[in-house]
């Protein structure tokens, strides 16, 4: 054997150990996380399987980066030109979500765009119905908020297709109706995010949405103070494993990584909840035991706050704009025919989540503004604009 050979052989066997540990590594925390997922019934994959062991990611992981300034730092505080082409402004809920009627988004001014941001870090969803915007009219519209997102199953660079589902989630690992943020387990998980629907069944498949940020001023100071400072570790391992089972080709290799468990928002300054029962498998400064009931009570504060949700029914031509920072959502599958439904799903990438202690709770701005009482009572709508605050 000649030398030459010899060094390939040693590579090939480096590279197989490598692969064989790195599954042998990715099977005990697959494993692992079936067992939490026995306490928390949230987390479980498909196995281990050939195709798995035989799959490699095209792509490397997106490395952190700083992304362009939050657009909404350019608004009016007060939206004048947003909310004056709107025919009608119609909050759906106090805590969470408004309707712009009469606007069509393929229309607005960048100056328009910006207090839109700010709308939806405020509200944080806006809904829009019966819209003219093309595919690549989206594509255009999100890329004016930054720095186009992709998600790890995305096979179009341009947008995800979300489809009709007919899942049972009450079935054991299912979880595809289960609240979440989008892909939080990247380096910058996506900020403002966009669905389009293009089709729809008359009726099913709506999507649910509840602030975060609410969830968190709900909490008793002392929940408060317990979980401010740590760290959700959000992991993609079980849906890597699953995608591939299911016949898709993820575009990069499962991450697991640490996030603020509360999070502060650059543009409101709000804290918010961070947490997501669809890939956040453990709280990192808490041992295994507590970890586990912590985020069993906190799946439990999300799945009940019925007071700090909006549920949306879609029409073909509908959009959801929403901040995945602020906002977890829920698809409902089942009851309908799933081929008549499907959307189109634009997202920037956001900022490394962060956390700032001098961030205020919802009742803290409230308070702090309650000598005007019509501030207090605004500032439940918009969080931002009654603070008094500069957007620098
Ligand atoms: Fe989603």
């Amino acid at each position: 054997m000649t030398n030459a050979n010899s060094v390939a052989l040693i590579q090939i066997e480096y590279l197989f150990a490598t692969w064989t540990s790195f599954f042998q590594y990715l099977d005990l925390v697959c494993r692992e996380i079936q067992s939490i997922w026995r306490f928390t019934m949230s987390f479980t994959h498909t196995g281990i399987t050939e195709q798995v062991l035989a799959y490699r990611a095209p792509d490397p992981p997106v490395k952190e980066f700083e992304p362009p300034k939050d657009r909404a730092f350019f608004a009016d505080p007060e939206k004048k030109t947003l909310l004056a082409a709107a025919k009608q402004v119609r909050h759906l809920t106090p805590y969470i979500g408004t309707e712009l009627v009469g606007i069509q988004l393929s229309q607005l001014s960048d100056a328009q765009k910006d207090e839109l941001a700010l709308l939806v870090a405020e509200r944080g969803v806006v809904f829009f119905r019966e819209q003219g915007l093309t595919l690549d009219q989206q594509h255009d519209f999100i890329t004016h908020y930054g720095i186009q997102d992709r998600d790890p199953n995305q096979q179009d660079p341009r947008h995800v297709t979300i489809i009709g589902r007919d899942n049972d989630i009450r079935a054991y690992g299912d979880m595809s109706g289960e609240y979440h943020s989008d892909h939080s387990h990247e380096a910058n998980p996506p900020a403002y995010t966009m669905l389009r629907m293009v089709r729809t069944p008359e009726f099913g498949g709506d999507t649910i949405f509840t602030s975060q940020t609410a969830l968190f001023d709900k909490l008793s100071p002392t929940f408060q103070k317990l979980f401010e400072g740590l760290h959700g570790v959000h992991s993609s391992e079980h849906t890597f494993v699953n995608s591939i089972n299911g016949g898709y080709n993820p575009f990069r290799p499962p991450q697991r990584r640490e996030h603020p468990l509360v999070r502060t928002h650059p543009v409101t300054k709000l804290k918010s909840l961070f947490y997501n029962p669809m890939f956040l498998i453990h709280i990192a400064e808490l041992k295994g035991q507590e970890s586990i009931h912590a985020l069993s009570f906190l799946r439990e504060h999300l799945h009940a706050a019925d007071d700090l949700t909006v549920r949306w029914k879609w029409e073909p031509g509908s959009v959801a704009f929403w901040d995945n920072r602020v906002v977890a959502h829920r698809a409902l599958p089942g009851g309908y025919d799933t081929s008549l439904r499907e959307g189109k799903r634009t997202a920037i990438f956001g900022e490394k989540p962060f956390f700032d202690p001098s961030g205020e709770t919802l009742t803290q701005r409230i308070e702090r503004l309650r000598g005007d009482a019509t501030k207090a009572e605004t500032v439940k709508l918009h969080f931002n604009t009654a603070s008094g605050e500069t957007n620098d």
